[in-house]
């Protein structure tokens, strides 16, 4: 049982921002990864469609045997959690938790911003795991559509990404948050650009530091922890692995030897 791999998906490859965070807390333990290149992104697509893949890809990861699935797509986490919770056979994590969690240790003044995909601003995920923890929190989230491209694209550091957080962080500056939750894989890639722009008054919470310890938490509390020998990550991509393959080695600062092609049969 614990030698069997955790699996993780995001609807590309901005879950391996998520993917580094849980293999340096987790080094034993074997990964499988699934980047939904085929269908990125899931930003601005329905509840349904997200569920629907979400579901598909799920039941991959089964089949591959995992011990445990890790939503680590913001969007799939607070539209498709419950359903996948209640179809899968092994526990699922999703990421808007521990985000709200590490947002509410880390504010003073209780004004949190969420930046996300039009799907994660819209279905209040956020703002409902925040209230729960905390009632008297002020919330203000902004949808960052245009922030995804400019890390698929690798153009962080163009001054038109500037120009684009600039105008995304403004409004929320302007309500004296504190803390800004990045709800996004693709956004920690971002971090040292709206670092500058936030300034050091604000913090920025990555969720996935978070999200590791509450697996290992879990993985030990299961008695399923691996705990010896080296770990290990294998991929999937749902189209054009090469790309995925070029495109990772930017996220992960390193490169990686294989993805297989999966196709999704939705
Ligand atoms: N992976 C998605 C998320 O974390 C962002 C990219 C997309 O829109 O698919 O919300």
């Amino acid at each position: 049982m614990k030698t069997r791999p955790i699996g993780i998906f995001d609807s590309g490859l901005g879950g391996l921002t998520v993917l580094k965070a849980l293999r340096k807390k987790l080094p034993h333990e074997h990964f499988i990864y699934f980047g939904d290149s085929a269908n990125v992104p899931y930003g601005a697509k329905s509840r349904q469609t997200v569920t629907k893949l979400s579901v598909a890809i799920a039941q991959f990861l089964e089949q591959q045997d995992a011990k445990l699935i890790i939503v680590a797509c913001n969007t799939a986490s607070a539209q498709a959690l419950p359903t996948l919770q209640k179809k899968c056979h092994v526990p699922v994590l999703g990421v808007i938790e521990p985000g709200a969690q590490k947002a509410i240790r880390l504010t003073r003044s209780g004004r949190i911003a969420l930046l996300g995909t039009e799907g994660t601003v819209r279905s209040g995920a956020y703002e409902k795991a925040l209230k729960k923890k905390r009632k008297d929190i002020r919330f203000f989230a902004k949808a960052c559509p245009l922030f995804v491209p400019l890390v698929e694209e690798n153009w962080t550091h163009k001054p038109a990404a500037r120009l684009i957080a600039q105008e995304y962080l403004a409004p929320l500056q302007k309500k004296r948050v504190d803390t800004i939750i990045l709800g996004c894989t693709h956004y920690p890639i971002l971090k040292p650009l709206l670092r500058q722009i936030a300034g050091e008054n604000i913090t920025l919470v990555d969720p996935s530091d978070t999200l590791a310890e509450e697996v290992h938490r879990l993985l030990t509390k299961l008695g399923q922890s691996q705990t010896t020998g080296r770990g290990s990550a294998r991929f999937y991509a749902s189209d054009d692995p090469a790309r995925f393959k070029r495109l990772a080695k930017l996220v992960l600062s390193a490169p990686i030897q294989t993805v297989h092609l999966k196709k999704l049969n939705v």
